[in-house]
């Protein structure tokens, strides 16, 4: 076995390491790294030790089967991470973790999403009932305003405020923040005062106080309405003692930040590779035509619109809205025959691993089918990874995908979408892989449609 000191990794700046190339162009950087180092890469960010390691075998080690022996990357410690997310689930460790994480699971149960499927319908419905055929629109804004509704109401049994709606505005100000700090140059300047921290200030007080007073008022009515949010204010410790108001803003920040950017860029993703891949289009018409002509799908017709749900996992392949993730090693470990010393900051991209011809030939290629033809029947568990994996999986992941295949399948039965070449759509990978100018497509209606600007079948169902 050699040390990880002895492998080899790219050279770097003598401070800063391999940390300023990777926060140029994270994708291209990692990917130049596999194809050069392969399958576990060192590096260094400052004076951390980092290793980038795109085995499935290993990253199933990681995460899952050898779990208890690593925590979250310092990336999730940072001031920004804590603002953002406080000490809720996705940041949170140890018996903190395990107990609230307990106390959230039975909102995502089956049957509980099941009965978030409805309003999935009813709100995609709205949405493109004020669409036109014609028309030239971005996208990926409206899909933001829906899974915004769609996560409140289904959790929190809330309407969005006005104060906090405008999503895209507001999620491009995180964002941007957030890449920032990927910088080393503009890192120190980030100590210091200016317009991008204020901005992320007003955006995360906006959502604090929308967040406090949701809990205040539902505290103040003692009423136990059924959601995460009074099954997390009802829950008690052995002692008798409640969440205090902190942890529950944590709790509840977390599950919507996590899961409504997320989901749109499923959505947003699978809307832009259908634009460039009208064949494919026409074969989802095809089927939603067949099972449900113009009625509106239910959850439970789900399992038989297979070909949209493949078309939402293909696109979670080609463009994962989690496009990395990261673990601190507490042990030391081997790792494809190199010991990876304890301390050891690890990282996993979906992004690469999802994109290696030798789980998924042709492996660029915009093709559903793959997942129905029984050729990724055969890949390694981590060779697909869009959720994560072991005890920090995702706990949306089916959430997630029941949403993005039901709004799909309201969205395409009304409309078709052209690609429009002039707007080229250039990754952004911050927290999470975003369209840097958003997603626009041309609207054309779809034959037999149900009637273009119709909801009432929706409503009906819903
Ligand atoms: C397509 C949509 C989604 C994707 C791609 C996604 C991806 C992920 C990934 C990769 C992780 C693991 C992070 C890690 O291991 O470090 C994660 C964790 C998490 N996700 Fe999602 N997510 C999605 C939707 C959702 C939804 C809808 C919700 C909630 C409403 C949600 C809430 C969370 C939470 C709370 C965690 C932390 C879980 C824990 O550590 O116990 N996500 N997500």
């Amino acid at each position: 076995m050699i040390p990880l000191s002895k492998q080899t990794g790219p050279a770097g700046h003598w401070l800063a390491g391999n940390l300023g190339n990777f926060g140029r162009d994270p994708l291209g950087f990692l990917g130049r790294c596999a194809a050069e180092y392969g399958h576990v890469v060192r590096l260094r960010f400052f004076n951390r030790s980092v290793c980038l390691v795109n085995d499935p075998a290993v990253i199933e080690h990681v995460l899952a089967t050898g779990a208890r022996k690593f925590r979250k990357t310092l990336g999730y410690r940072t001031p920004f991470m804590r603002r953002l997310f406080g000490n809720g689930l996705l940041t949170s460790e140890g018996e903190h973790w395990t107990k609230q994480r307990r106390l959230a699971q039975p909102a995502f149960h089956r049957d509980r999403i099941n009965t978030y499927a409805r309003q999935v319908v009813e709100f995609a419905d709205e949405m493109v009932s004020g669409w036109r055929s014609g028309k030239s629109m971005e996208l990926h804004a409206e899909v933001l305003k829906l899974t915004t509704l769609v996560v409140v109401k289904s959790l929190f049994n809330s309407e969005v405020p006005r104060e906090i709606d405008n999503l895209s505005e507001s999620s491009a100000v995180v964002m941007k923040r957030f890449s920032s700090l990927m910088s080393p140059s503009r890192m120190w300047m980030n100590l210091l005062p200016s317009r991008s921290s204020r901005e992320f200030g007003q955006v995360m007080k906006r959502l604090d106080d929308f967040i406090l007073r949701l809990v205040r008022e539902r505290r103040a009515s003692g009423e136990d309405k059924g959601d995460l949010l009074s099954m997390l204010l009802l829950a008690r410790d052995e002692d008798g003692s409640g969440m205090s108001d902190q942890e529950l803003r944590d709790e509840l920040v977390t599950l919507m930040v996590a899961g409504l950017d997320t989901t749109a860029l499923a959505l947003s993703w699978a809307i832009h590779l259908l634009a460039r891949h009208p064949e494919v289009q026409k074969k989802l018409e095809t089927e939603l035509r067949e099972v449900l002509g113009t009625r509106c799908p239910t959850v439970d017709e789900l399992k038989r619109l297979p070909f949209a749900e493949a078309v939402i996992k293909e696109s979670l392949r080609l463009y994962p809205p989690a496009w990395i993730v990261g673990r601190e090693a507490l042990e030391d470990f081997e790792a494809g025959g190199v010991l990876i010393p304890k301390g050891t900051s690890v990282i996993m991209s979906q992004w690469l691993v999802h994109r290696d011809a030798r789980w998924f030939p042709d492996a660029d290629a915009f093709r559903p089918e793959r997942w129905l033809d029984g050729s990724t029947a055969g890949i390694p568990k981590f060779a697909y990874f869009p959720f994560g994996g072991g005890p920090r999986i995702c706990i949306g992941g089916a959430f997630a995908m029941m949403e993005a295949t039901l709004a799909l399948a309201v969205i395409k039965q009304r409309f078709a979408f052209e690609d429009i070449p002039e707007k080229v759509v250039r990754l952004w990978p911050a927290i999470t892989l975003q369209p840097a100018t958003g997603i626009w497509v041309r609207l054309r209606s779809v034959e037999n449609a149900p009637i273009e600007g119709s909801s009432t079948d929706c409503r009906a169902i819903a």
